[in-house]
């Protein structure tokens, strides 16, 4: 007879509960961002087509924003579109661009009841209007939510923020906005798309790359690193905090002795 209780403890036989009640006692990382890779080989791996994969993935999207919001993550950035994924076929391109529609249907609700805040980084022009439609309705729905912030990278890529940053930088010197002699680090950021958001503590990525992929270069300087093989439509809880467990044993010096 299979054991019930046995399939819920899978990690040193903690149940998923019991095992957040722990990871709650160690420092909780404020912001995580996941490059939520590998849906394509996921369902190549069941004879299934790609779009098959991405529909999948959007479940587990769902699932790892209920658990950030319940350990108290502050925010979560989850790179759904970069500026490269243009190249792809245009089938699988205008599926994603349905996808952001598809999930909130779906999800909106039960994002406004959890007090989760969406936003959104990436360049909107180059969007279809439904796709932008989607994205500003959620944010709009969830305005006044001060919960977790759920922030999708949506046709995003971090040399094309950056350059756009300087040039605005340049614009603002030029009508004397901007104060060359101001321009540092600090004042710098607040140019990129994540003004209001502190740089990543944790970064995840899924299906066993290991690259940046275009993702938060500038943001992602003193990130703790996390990679996993597991493909993102496979990627549970237990796997989620078997990265925030991993964070909490790591020692950030920030180029100090610590
Ligand atoms: C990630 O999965 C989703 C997006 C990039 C939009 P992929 O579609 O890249 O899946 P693989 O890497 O081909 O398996
Ligand atoms: C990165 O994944 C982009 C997203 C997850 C949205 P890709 O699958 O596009 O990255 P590469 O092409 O393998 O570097
Ligand atoms: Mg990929």
């Amino acid at each position: 007879m299979i054991n019930k209780n046995k399939l819920w403890k899978t990690h040193n036989n903690l149940s998923l509960e019991e095992r957040m009640e722990i990871v709650k006692k160690g420092p909780i990382p404020s912001h995580v961002a996941i490059i939520m890779d590998g849906n394509g080989r996921w369902a190549r791996k069941r004879a299934l087509p790609r779009i098959a994969g991405h529909h999948e993935g959007m479940k587990t999207v769902r699932k790892i924003t209920r658990l950030a919001n319940r350990l108290g993550v502050k925010a979560l950035t989850l790179y759904a579109f970069s500026t490269e994924n243009w190249k792809r076929p245009k089938k699988e391109v205008d599926y994603l661009m349905k996808l952001p529609q598809e999930f909130l249907e779906t999800f909106l609700p039960e994002l406004v009841e959890e007090n989760v805040k969406v936003q959104m980084m990436g360049n909107q022009q180059q969007l279809p209007s439904y796709t932008v439609d989607a994205i500003k309705k959620a944010i709009n729905d969830t305005k006044q939510n001060n919960g977790l912030i759920l922030n999708f990278a949506l046709n995003y890529g971090s040399r094309a923020e950056i350059m756009e940053a300087v040039h605005h930088v340049l614009e603002d010197i030029r009508n004397g906005v901007m104060n060359e002699k101001l321009l540092n680090e600090e004042t710098f950021s607040r140019y990129l798309m994540t003004k209001q958001l502190p740089d990543p503590d944790l970064l995840i990525r899924t299906s066993g790359e290991i690259r940046l992929s275009n993702f938060m270069l500038w943001q992602l300087a003193y990130t703790e690193l996390w990679f996993t093989d597991t493909l993102w439509p496979d990627f549970s809880e237990h796997h989620f905090l078997e990265a925030v467990e991993s964070y909490q044993k790591r020692s950030r010096r920030f180029g100090g002795l610590g």
